[in-house]
């Protein structure tokens, strides 16, 4: 059985599903609407307990998922949102063992996921251009991940260029992708991929220009996701009325051979067109 350890962040939990963060400490007290209770009753209680505060609400205790965690942490610069995580880590095919390269390291929420992809035998360097945010980001990642010895964060400005080479992947979430793609088309191996999260298109649009330009990237492609929930209670089953609306587009490419044409590619048209299907 795993329980709540102190120095921990976790999550208490209401009925209405709104969570409360909180770093358990010996001896704090926890506060919420005129009640309280004692970390020292939360330490060492199994992870999902229901515990019960001063005027008898009852909230669960809850070790937080990443997606939970990333949405509560402290912040220095804005997180890319969970629902986008999870489709960089498999679009840009972040495997066990990868090499790979990001930046900006912001609040870390990416970082993090790009950790546990590729495991111990992996490697993440990541540039940010603020000490501050590099400092924010390591203490919000130590505390959910424990110390990492397969992260290299370096406060450094990439549109300078990327010291790193042979990388499997390269992601960038900062304003300017298309000035780090002539340090990309060197720092990436053959065959490794490229992605940028940014909010606009007209970033888009300079972003493929760059991709186009350097005449080493191939099968580009950009989309964006949207998450709708669903409310389901007795017979009101409709989607949510609020959503996230808009995060950020995602722009993939593969670095390939020198003279491969590059230029853009439908999804639609990219479908898998498999001869010996039957
Ligand atoms: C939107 S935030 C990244 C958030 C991060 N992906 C996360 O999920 O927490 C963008 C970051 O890029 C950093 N940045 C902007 N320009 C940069 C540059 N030229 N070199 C390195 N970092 C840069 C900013 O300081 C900021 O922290």
């Amino acid at each position: 059985m795993t329980v709540l350890q102190e120095g921990e962040r976790i999550h208490l939990v209401d009925r209405k599903n709104r969570q409360y963060a909180l770093t358990l400490k010996a001896g704090d007290v926890f506060q919420l609407s005129g009640e309280t209770i004692a970390h020292d009753l939360l330490i060492g209680k199994p992870d999902g307990m229901l515990v019960t505060l001063s005027r008898g609400r009852r909230l669960l205790a809850l070790r937080p998922t990443l997606s939970e965690y990333v949405l509560k942490m402290p912040r220095g610069a804005q997180v890319i949102y969970p629902k986008d995580l999870g489709v960089i880590v498999q679009w840009a095919d972040i495997y066990p063992g990868a090499r790979v390269f990001e930046a900006g390291t912001g609040s870390g929420a990416l970082t993090m996921a790009l950790l546990r992809a590729v495991g111990d035998r992996g490697h993440i360097f990541s540039y940010e251009a603020r000490e501050d945010f590099a400092q924010t980001a390591m203490k919000n990642i130590e505390r959910y991940l424990g110390p990492s010895r397969n992260l290299t964060v370096r406060q450094k400005d990439v549109y300078e260029g990327i010291e790193e080479r042979e990388l499997d992947r390269l992601i960038l979430d900062l304003p300017e992708p298309w000035r780090v793609v002539p340090h990309a088309s060197t720092a990436l191996r053959s065959g490794g991929i490229y992605l940028s999260y940014v909010p606009t298109i007209p970033q888009v649009m300079q972003t493929v220009e760059a991709l186009n330009r350097v005449a080493v990237f191939s099968m580009i492609q950009t989309f964006e996701t949207l998450l709708r929930t669903w409310n389901i209670e007795g017979r009101s089953v409709r989607p949510d009325h609020r959503m996230v609306a808009h995060s950020g587009f995602l722009t993939f490419a593969r670095k390939v051979d020198a003279g491969f044409a590059s230029g853009g590619t439908d999804l639609e048209d990219s479908a898998p067109h498999d001869e010996d299907e039957p």
